[in-house]
């Protein structure tokens, strides 16, 4: 009776509490413990919560929501003493329950998803049988591959309502460190999967519009103080600057210089955060661990201070990767430092928060050692209180409290995520339409190959719990019998054993679809690549299936940088390859979508797959981004490297055919230029013609229209309904040295039906689109025959531009 009470009871007791979770209209938010309180509360500023502290809220002006931010902040600020001042500007801030501030996590995560922080840091982000799981997108490499932008967006806002969801359940923080924006310069780098590729356009694009899915709320996307703005949740663009090997070859990035020019700075490595910052109006920045021209990135006042804060003008906070504070002292050695030091150089470089402790532990011995000035760190608490404000942290959210359970996994939310990995899946080969397969033909297949079942490879780091996952045999088996044959242990494939099984299985099935790749074991944070090759038996194991096999065989590869698949590219047996990227949850669906044409591929690569011998050409420790002649380098991503590759930047086929024409361009745009308008020189290659006025600082011109507007219809002249991206492209005046190779300017991706066209129209600014910066750092508008090219050279046409002296 008291077993069969207990197993009752408990059954009763859960779903009383659970149905008291979904009805509740406002959940457990702010929590005081250790301090003497037992109840929770959703906002810092309720009376009830003051006064079971024993305070009277009407004591504390930064609770009087009648008062600006400005004034409120100040008053939270100036209640501190110095040491309750330091408690507040580590990751965990510890609240002052003397006068009711609480304490706060900093910490969450929500790089394609929320992620599982709680698995190094018991307060942020986490999962368990309140919150089980929470919507795992694809991997941001994939999303990215989609070249869509309102997906970009789409994608923010499903993760920030269940960011809010999860945060009214006491599931994780206000603040997101999302997302990863540094541009993969090296094909090894082990982080590409997180990040937009190889592109800064590309990468701040992407940027702006997550970060703007995260935090905007609708109707409020624009205040005129943008100090005041209220946020659905906080986004934090990362790692600042020129951050791009974790561990290469024993070279890792707690040691690492990067000996950075100052054109490869402007022009690569900080321009996705100068979009992200200007155009996303990010509320955070966060500095990596690696050194730039000998000096740590969180201790640079030129690059925190006086770039971001100063010149694009952020309104937020400056925090550190976790521990870059210590790692300025253990591991680059700098200047000898103290502790104290560190934390000095770091605030007044503009850091605002510590991911750590030490500006916790040291903080207050600086100021007490004279290092720093107090004033110094109530300046980074008002940067960061600023943020708690506008994220209703002190006054509550009530557009957001009614979030709940129900909000994260919802059918919506997965079903963007197929999206997302539909959109996100390129087609690399399809020899003589081979794809889509056709289910009146194709009755069995053969999924074989080491991604053929898998699971949490899909969805990568910084992941969260997935709600289920679609593996590309759950998905393959809802068009097919399946008939499956690992081929390979595991990616590291180290024994080919499981070849013949897998050749058999091949032998009788209508078609084969071999899921090859790699996975976190061969790249990730912390590991870089020391080969663009797939490891192990994987290459065997991809020709003698194919050479065996019944049916067409079709190459699926998740991997996130790219891979040196060129012996299957050229294997007549080989009919079509596939790049899914890192899909998701629901990957394996979209490949199987994709494979069967219940969805038309249109994802382009986001970045170049190189041949494996482009590796042994260059270390992964040469920062610059053009030729090194003296040297031998070849140059880096699509806009330096004038070599073959497997497949380039850009690339992706569709199941129809596209055609383009130009309906109205602009041609040439005639400048005139004031006596104060100085014409800047450029070098040319000998023999170039070089125009009597080569180029106008960019910041001399008045550039504030699109100047620039061009429409093209698309047609697609197939048979199948498909999307299209629209790629637009600059190449700079023939024979300026050192000038890229192209530039993608802008891109639009499009529906068009069978049979159908549409016009896609790019309204661009000439100062902004086509200009270069200089080997000293001058940004410069050059002037002769500049060229539009959109896509693989399907249409070009030329844009001049001529400077005319007035006076
Ligand atoms: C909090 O709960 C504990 C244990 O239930 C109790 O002993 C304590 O008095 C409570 N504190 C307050 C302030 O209610
Ligand atoms: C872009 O993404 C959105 C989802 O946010 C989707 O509705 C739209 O169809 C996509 N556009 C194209 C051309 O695929
Ligand atoms: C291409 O496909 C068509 C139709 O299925 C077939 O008739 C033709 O022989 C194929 N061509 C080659 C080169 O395989
Ligand atoms: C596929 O993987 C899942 C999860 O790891 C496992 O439960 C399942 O048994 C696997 N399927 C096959 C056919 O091996
Ligand atoms: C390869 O793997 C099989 C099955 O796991 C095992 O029986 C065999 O001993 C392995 N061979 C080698 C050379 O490691
Ligand atoms: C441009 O020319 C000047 C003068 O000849 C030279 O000093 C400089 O190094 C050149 N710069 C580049 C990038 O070639
Ligand atoms: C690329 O290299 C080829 C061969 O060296 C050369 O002819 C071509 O001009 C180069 N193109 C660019 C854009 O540098």
């Amino acid at each position: 009776m008291a077993k069969f009470c207990f197993l009752l009871c408990s059954v009763l007791i859960f779903l009383a509490i659970s149905s008291e979770a979904r009805n509740a209209p406002s959940l457990a938010t702010i929590n005081d413990s250790p301090s003497n309180l037992n109840r929770t509360y959703t906002k810092v500023c309720d009376p009830q919560r003051f006064s079971d502290l024993g305070l009277d809220m009407n004591d504390f002006a930064y609770c009087d929501s009648s008062l600006s931010y400005d004034v409120r902040v100040k008053d939270l600020i100036d209640r501190m003493t110095l040491t309750e001042k330091v408690q507040q500007i580590g990751d965990k801030a510890y609240g002052v329950p003397r006068i009711g501030l609480a304490k706060y996590e900093w910490w969450s995560e929500a790089l394609h998803g929320i992620s599982d922080v709680g698995q190094w840091n018991s307060k942020a982000s986490f999962f368990d049988d309140v919150v089980p799981a929470a919507t795992s997108f694809p991997c941001p490499i994939t999303t990215t591959a989609a070249f869509n932008q309102s997906l970009w967006k789409s994608i923010g806002q499903a993760v920030s309502t269940e960011a809010r969801a999860m945060y009214n359940l006491g599931h994780a923080g206000l603040t997101f460190w999302s997302p990863n924006i540094n541009v993969v310069r090296d094909p090894r780098w082990g982080r590409a999967l997180e990040t937009p590729g190889e592109d800064p356009f590309t990468v701040g694009t992407y940027a702006a519009n997550y970060v703007r899915g995260l935090q905007d709320i609708e109707g409020i996307e624009n205040t005129a103080d943008p100090n005041s703005r209220p946020l659905k949740v906080a986004a934090c663009c990362k790692h600042y600057a020129a951050y791009d090997v974790d561990n290469w070859l024993g070279v890792d990035r707690t040691h690492f210089d990067a000996r950075v020019t100052e054109q490869d700075m402007l022009e690569t490595f900080v321009k996705p955060f100068e979009m992200c910052v200007k155009d996303g109006d990010v509320t955070s920045v966060m500095c990596s661990y690696n050194r730039i021209n000998g000096i740590p990135a969180c201790a640079d006042p030129k690059l925190l201070r006086d770039t971001i804060r100063g010149e694009w003008d952020l309104h937020g906070y400056i925090v550190s990767d976790c521990d870059s504070v210590q790692v300025m002292i253990d591991n680059h050695k700098w200047l000898s430092d103290e502790p104290e030091d560190a934390v000095s150089q770091a605030l007044k470089a503009g850091l605002d928060l510590d991911c750590g402790n030490y500006y916790t532990n040291y903080a207050d011995k600086a100021v007490v050692q004279g290092k720093v000035k107090e004033k110094e760190i109530d300046e980074s608490l008002k940067n960061l209180y600023f943020v708690l404000m506008r994220l209703g942290f002190f006054d509550g959210s009530p557009k957001f409290e009614s979030l709940g359970k129900e909000d994260v996994c919802s059918d919506e939310h997965i079903e963007l995520a197929t999206q997302a990995a539909r959109e996100g899946m390129v087609l690399l080969k399809n020899f003589n339409g081979t794809l889509p397969l056709n289910t009146d033909e194709i009755k069995t297949i053969a999924v074989v190959g080491p991604h053929a079942n898998a699971t949490n490879a899909m969805i990568g780091n910084y992941a969260g719990v997935p709600c289920k996952y679609v593996s590309p045999l759950d998905g393959l088996s809802t068009y097919a019998e399946v008939q499956y044959a690992m081929g390979c242990v595991n990616v590291m494939c180290k024994n080919s054993s499981l070849v013949f099984p897998a050749m058999q299985a091949a032998k009788n099935a209508d078609a084969t679809i071999i899921v090859a790749g790699i996975d976190l074991s061969v790249e990730a944070e912390s590991l870089d690549r020391v080969d663009l090759l797939l490891p192990g038996y994987q290459t065997e194991l991809i020709n003698q299936v194919a050479a065996v096999s019944k049916g067409p065989v079709i190459v699926v590869i998740m991997s996130a940088g790219g891979v040196d698949i060129s012996f299957a590219r050229d294997n007549g047996n080989v009919k079509a390859i596939l790049w899914a990227g890192f899909p998701g949850e629901e990957g394996g669906q979209a490949i199987a979508d994709v494979l069967f044409g219940k969805y038309n591929p249109g994802g382009r690569l986001p970045l170049t797959w190189h041949e494996s011998s482009y590796v042994d050409m260059l270390p992964m420790t040469s920062m610059p981004l053009r030729p090194v002649d003296s040297l031998g380098y070849p140059g880096r991503t699509y806009k330096f490297f004038n070599g073959s590759t497997v497949y380039p930047f850009g690339y992706g086929l569709s199941y129809t055919t596209f055609d383009y024409s130009l309906t109205s361009a602009e041609r040439s745009l005639n400048i005139q230029l004031n006596k104060f308008q100085h014409c800047r020189d450029l070098n040319y290659t000998d023999g170039s013609f070089k125009p009597p006025c080569p180029a106008i600082l960019t910041e001399d011109l008045q550039c504030d229209d699109n100047n620039l507007e061009f429409e093209v219809e698309v047609s697609n002249t197939g048979t199948v309904d498909g999307s299209e991206v629209v790629m637009l492209y600059w190449t700079p005046p023939k024979g300026i040295v050192e000038s890229p190779i192209k530039q993608l300017i802008g891109f639009q991706k499009v529906f068009v039906p069978a049979g159908g066209s549409q016009k896609v129209k790019f309204q661009l600014n000439a100062c902004k689109s086509l200009g270069i910066v200089n080997y000293r750092g001058y940004h410069l508008l050059p002037s002769g025959g500049h060229s539009i090219v959109i896509g693989d050279n399907l249409l070009s046409f030329p844009v001049g531009i001529n400077f005319e002296q007035v006076n």
